[in-house]
């Protein structure tokens, strides 16, 4: 009715983009002291293969935050006929150099390369995708380690709310390797109660009505709506979809579930939300990996 009503009976937005920013110069910071106590310069090795142009800027992208960061970095790029063997002996040589700290090779691979065995190649220590078996069994056992970097992400932007996590009812939709099942697993250790919802889930928004922060992993728009949300809960949105008008959208709508979470909700934009905070926390993953390394 008001244009101010608007403003202030809507959830908050988590800026994604200037969290990410903070966590970018943290990295940097870390990067800079370990540096000035005489320690190595976090090395970060960024593996393409094959000319996906979506892969190709995502690999730019995180090459570039590396250099701003400090860090070293190196950008591999390989034809896409590249074979298995060479890719596994490429790792193995970066798995030996004392200068990489991380290592990621960017997914999705061409047909003829097994991604499993390309990412259990990769030595544990290195992995800062966080994709490998030893990785997700540290996480499942809540040892320390090396997180998957967009729920690790996801967790920052909830924590960045205030809202303490301990005691509150999570819903987690989507039960991806790569978000959901890590996510899950990030938001139990922080002693929420997590339901995982997903494909065969017969109804979902009996679910998330119930839910203090619903994370929305599924790849679909549209996939929570307003009658959907509890007043007052966070909604994380993964999601990175088109509109019909080919512009961006998550797997939430965005603002009729801003309204329904009203003044005391938090949500999400896509872009501007998650998206950012991959780079990010792949940066902290590398400083943490370059951290333990020389220890
Ligand atoms: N492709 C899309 N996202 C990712 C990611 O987080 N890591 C890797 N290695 N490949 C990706």
């Amino acid at each position: 009715m008001f244009a101010f009503w608007g403003s202030t009976l809507t959830a908050q937005i988590i800026d994604g983009a200037a969290i990410a920013k903070r966590v970018r110069a943290q990295a940097a910071e870390g990067a800079a002291a370990m540096l000035a106590a005489g320690g190595a310069r976090p090395g970060l090795a960024v593996i393409l293969v094959g000319e996906d142009p979506a892969s190709a800027v995502y690999v730019r992208n995180k090459v570039k935050a590396c250099q701003e960061a400090g860090f070293h970095s190196v950008l591999e790029t390989y034809d896409a006929a590249l074979t298995q063997d060479a890719l596994l002996a490429r790792i193995a040589a970066l798995n030996a150099d004392p200068a990489i700290h991380g290592i990621l090779v960017q997914m999705p691979l061409p047909k003829h390369v097994d991604p499993q065995a390309v990412i259990e190649a990769i030595a544990p220590a290195k992995d800062v995708d966080g994709f490998s078996i030893a990785s997700a069994g540290e996480l499942m056992t809540g040892l320390p380690g090396l997180r998957p970097a967009t729920p690790f992400g996801c967790m920052t932007l909830i924590e960045s709310t205030g809202v303490p996590i301990r005691g509150k009812h999570a819903v987690v939709i989507g039960r991806s390797n790569t978000v959901g099942k890590p996510m899950a697993l990030l938001l139990l250790q922080a002693h929420a109660t997590v339901t995982v919802c997903h494909s065969a889930t017969p109804d979902l928004a009996a679910h998330t009505r119930q839910a203090d922060i619903v994370v929305a992993a599924v790849g679909r728009r549209s996939t929570l709506m307003a009658g959907m949300v509890k007043p007052g809960a966070i909604v994380i949105d993964v999601g990175i979809n088109r509109k019909d008008d080919g512009k961006l959208c998550g797997d939430v709508e965005f603002e009729a579930v801003r309204e329904a979470l009203g003044p005391n909700g938090w949500i999400t934009p896509v872009p501007g939300g998650v998206g950012p905070m991959t780079i990010a926390m792949l940066l902290m993953n590398t400083l943490q990996a370059a951290r333990a390394a020389t220890k």
